[in-house]
C-alpha cells in the first residue's frame, strides 16, 4: 500500500514538472521576433518570392547562372547593386520591384556581408 502511494506522489510530481516545463516551451515558441533588423527580414522575404537563390549563391550555395553575391555589397556597392536590381540585364531578369523592395534587399545583402567572408568569386 505505501509503494502505491510513494508511486502515485512520484507520477505526480512527474506530470507537474512535464506540465511545467511544456508550458514554459510553447509559450516561448515559435520566436515572434528575429534578432536581425526588420527591414533586412523583408529583404531576406523578398530574395525567396523573386527566388534570387536559383541563379545565385550565399556562401556557395545556391544557383550558378548568376554570380555569389555574399559580398558583394562590400566588393562593388550599393549604387551598382540597385542598379542590377531596377533594371536587369540581358540575362538577369527586370524583376519590377518598387522602391521599398530594392532597399530591403540591398539590406539584406548588407547584412549578408557583415555575416562574413565567402571564397566564391564575383564575375
Ligand atoms: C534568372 C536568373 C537570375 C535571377 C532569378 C536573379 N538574378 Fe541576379 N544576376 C543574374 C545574372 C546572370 C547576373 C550577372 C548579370 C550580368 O553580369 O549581366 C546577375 C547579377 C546580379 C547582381 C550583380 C552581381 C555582380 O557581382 O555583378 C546582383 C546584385 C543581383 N544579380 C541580385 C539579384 C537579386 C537580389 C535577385 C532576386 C531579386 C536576383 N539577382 C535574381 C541572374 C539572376
Amino acid at each position: 500500500m505505501a509503494a502505491d502511494r510513494h508511486k502515485f506522489i512520484a507520477m505526480t510530481i512527474l506530470l507537474t514538472a512535464f506540465l511545467c516545463f511544456s508550458f514554459f516551451l510553447y509559450s516561448a515558441l515559435p520566436v515572434k521576433s528575429s534578432p536581425g533588423n526588420a527591414v533586412a527580414d523583408s529583404g531576406k522575404m523578398a530574395w525567396q518570392k523573386y527566388n534570387c537563390n536559383a541563379c545565385h549563391q550565399v556562401y556557395g550555395l545556391g544557383g550558378f547562372l548568376g554570380p555569389d553575391l555574399t559580398n558583394v555589397y562590400s566588393i562593388k556597392g550599393e549604387a551598382y547593386i540597385q542598379a542590377f536590381l531596377k533594371t536587369g540585364t540581358t540575362i538577369m531578369p527586370d524583376f519590377h520591384l518598387s522602391g521599398k523592395e530594392i532597399n530591403d534587399l540591398t539590406r539584406f545583402l548588407e547584412t549578408i556581408d557583415a555575416s562574413g567572408r565567402s571564397t566564391q568569386k564575383l564575375l
